[in-house]
């Protein structure tokens, strides 16, 4: 396997990030939905999915590509959150780290004159953008908030809601959804 391309590898590693990602906000979903902060587990509810869609955006690329794909286990992930701030720290932490993955795989891409791999990329690193954006707002909110939860709820509700049903027509095919 010495001669495979190393951002093939890093894809494969990328599927196991997002599988994780996705459970790890799952575990924080219902976290929030235990603290009865419906709107804000709904966003992560929300995100799990998405993280899902990442991973299976991949998995379809490989199909697309001729190349053989495995369906990995995940990582462990936290549940032992002491508060809402722990909580969007954990994931700003997390879509921090995603967001060197991604670019180490569209350097790699590059490095390695893989022009599809690279394309491929270039969507996920717009995502990261994002969602490293509206996490750190995120946090700034819950900060400000103190103990008024309900400002965090309203917040969610008003801002991040909207986007939260949308599909964003520029994204990759997801493995599946055309069944
Ligand atoms: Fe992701
Ligand atoms: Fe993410």
């Amino acid at each position: 396997m010495s001669d495979e391309p190393k951002f093939q590898a890093l894809l494969r590693d990328q599927i196991r990030s997002e599988f994780t990602a996705s459970q790890q906000y799952t575990a924080v979903a219902v976290y929030l939905d235990a603290q009865d902060l419906p709107r804000l587990a709904a966003h992560f509810y929300a995100q799990s999915i998405e993280e899902r869609n990442h991973a299976m955006s991949m998995v379809q690329y490989l199909l697309d590509t001729g190349q053989p794909v495995v369906i990995p286990g995940v990582d462990d992930v936290r549940n032992d959150f002491t508060s809402v701030e722990d909580v969007v720290r954990l994931a700003l932490a997390q879509e921090k780290i995603v967001t060197e993955q991604i670019t180490r795989l569209a350097r790699t891409a590059r490095d390695e004159g893989d022009y599809l791999g690279e394309q491929f990329m270039q969507w996920f690193l717009k995502e990261q953008v994002e969602e490293v954006a509206s996490m750190s707002t995120l946090l700034t909110v819950v900060q400000r908030a103190g103990e008024n939860l309900f400002h965090i709820e309203d917040f969610v509700n008003r801002e991040l809601s909207r986007s939260a049903g949308t599909t964003d027509p520029t994204a990759p095919p997801v493995a599946g959804s055309r069944a």
